[in-house]
């Protein structure tokens, strides 16, 4: 199968009612997880890299690794996805990487040169048939944005944005922000707004900082040595209420950093001795698998990967034209 857009993807899980988690990877250990995940069951996966991850790697290595997947799953419809692109000449740089998909991120500007630029992200990478999912609002807790620290997005403003820019995904903020702690209370989401969106439109939504935040995970940490007080994130039935609702694509990358420090603390912990890097690493990279596998079964992904012919980045182009 050849690389798939987030077009195609998404387009197919918004019709099923299903979404496509967003994992995150900075290494081998973690993209060989969420590879291992998908085979087993049977996903379409969306592999995505920040700018961070970009540099961490050099920009040559996660490439790699990324058509490493490829080419190791020719089953499995993947895309892969640039998360969180800040500039115009990231964008660029991931398509010339050969990512097919790429999320230009100018939630933080104003309404006006979020569109601008967005367009002109648009405009250059629908010339490879390349996806783009951009945000409107700023992510945070549905507390921060009673002080008016965050903007939860404003529905009327999120059709505006989608005809003024021709996106192919938009990243919603509902109040939902990244890390390790994202409620200080009980976790609330703005699904109304998901709702409203999903009522008056074609465009498949992201729900960015999705992480769950795992309680075992946590005192699995804590017990062995770390320190990760207060630590909240959003319950996996809310995630399945907003996914019911129109969420087609949801992010995830806190769990997998969790999964991996609880597991080596806890080789470490035991195992005093253990040196060998594959001895803490390899463990780490199965508890992630079984971790992703368990999100794409409650995300409705298992099953899917068969569900349709993946079309090539050529095809996808002559869609836009
Ligand atoms: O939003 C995505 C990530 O969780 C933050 O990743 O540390 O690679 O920028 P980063
Ligand atoms: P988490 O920090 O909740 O994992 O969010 C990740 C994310 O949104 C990546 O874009
Ligand atoms: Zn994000």
């Amino acid at each position: 199968m050849p690389i798939a857009t987030l077009r195609q993807v998404l387009g197919e899980a918004k019709r099923k009612k299903y979404a496509v988690g967003g994992f995150n990877a900075n290494n081998m250990e973690q993209v060989q997880a969420i590879m291992l995940a998908a085979q087993k069951t049977k996903s379409p996966v969306i592999l995505q890299a920040t700018e961070g991850a970009l540099k961490y790697t050099n920009f040559v290595y996660i490439k790699h690794l990324m058509l490493a997947a490829l080419e190791e799953n020719p089953a499995l419809p993947i895309v892969l996805h640039l998360d969180h692109g800040e500039s115009f000449e990231t964008v660029k740089k991931a398509i010339g990487l050969g990512f097919s998909s790429v999320m230009i991120d100018a939630s933080h500007k104003s309404f006006g040169r979020n569109v601008k630029l967005t367009k002109k992200v648009v405009g250059y990478a629908h010339r490879f048939g390349v996806s783009v999912e951009a945000e409107l609002g700023t992510l945070g807790g549905i507390e921060e944005h009673v002080r008016g620290k965050v903007k939860l997005t404003d529905p009327k403003q999120a059709v505006e944005f989608v005809n003024r820019t021709g996106i192919d995904a938009l990243a919603v903020a509902i109040g939902t922000s990244h890390g390790a702690y994202k409620f200080k209370r009980k976790p609330r989401l703005a699904l109304g707004i998901v709702k409203e969106i999903a009522k008056g439109g074609s465009i498949p939504l992201v729900m960015h900082g999705s992480s769950s935040i795992p309680l075992k995970l946590r005192q699995q940490i804590n017990r062995c040595g770390g320190r990760m007080p207060n630590a909240k994130g959003v319950p996996i039935s809310s995630i399945r209420k907003a996914i019911k609702y129109g969420i087609s694509k949801v992010n995830v990358d806190s769990d997998s950093r969790m999964v991996i420090t609880a597991t080596v603390r806890k080789v470490f912990k035991k195992y005093p001795g253990k040196f060998d890097p594959r001895e803490y690493l390899g463990p780490a990279r199965e508890e992630m698998a079984k971790l992703i596998a368990s999100k794409m079964r409650a995300f409705g992904t298992a099953g899917r990967a068969k569900d349709y012919r993946v079309i090539s980045l050529k095809e996808a182009k002559k869609r836009y034209y």
